[in-house]
């Protein structure tokens, strides 16, 4: 990764950690290769965020005997995953190299 990009990842880093908000941050970003970068890597943070939720959720409506329950929620997680696969695999393909370059 170029040094412009870790500039703009740790500062991306900082900002999220002060919990600045998206519009905030997209704001702070020029580059456009960059700035999908940051977009695709917080949409994947969501994913990964809702598949702990609904795994949790599956998990204890399995527990609590409710197939009903269970079987939606599994659905949903399964959704979530291949949600997240294809932002990562739309990232490794395409997004972060370009977002890399100069
Ligand atoms: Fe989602």
């Amino acid at each position: 990764m170029n040094p412009t990009v870790c500039s703009k990842s740790k500062r991306q880093s900082e900002n999220r950690r002060r919990g600045r908000s998206l519009g905030e941050l997209i704001s702070d970003v020029d580059d456009a290769e960059v700035l999908d970068a940051g977009l695709i890597s917080s949409a994947q943070a969501v994913e990964h965020y809702e598949i702990t939720r609904y795994g949790t959720l599956a998990a204890f409506a399995r527990r609590l005997g409710r197939d009903d329950c269970t079987r939606i929620l599994a659905e949903t997680l399964a959704e979530e995953k291949a949600t997240a696969k294809r932002l990562t695999e739309l990232a490794d393909r395409k997004v972060n190299q370009r977002a890399a370059a100069e």
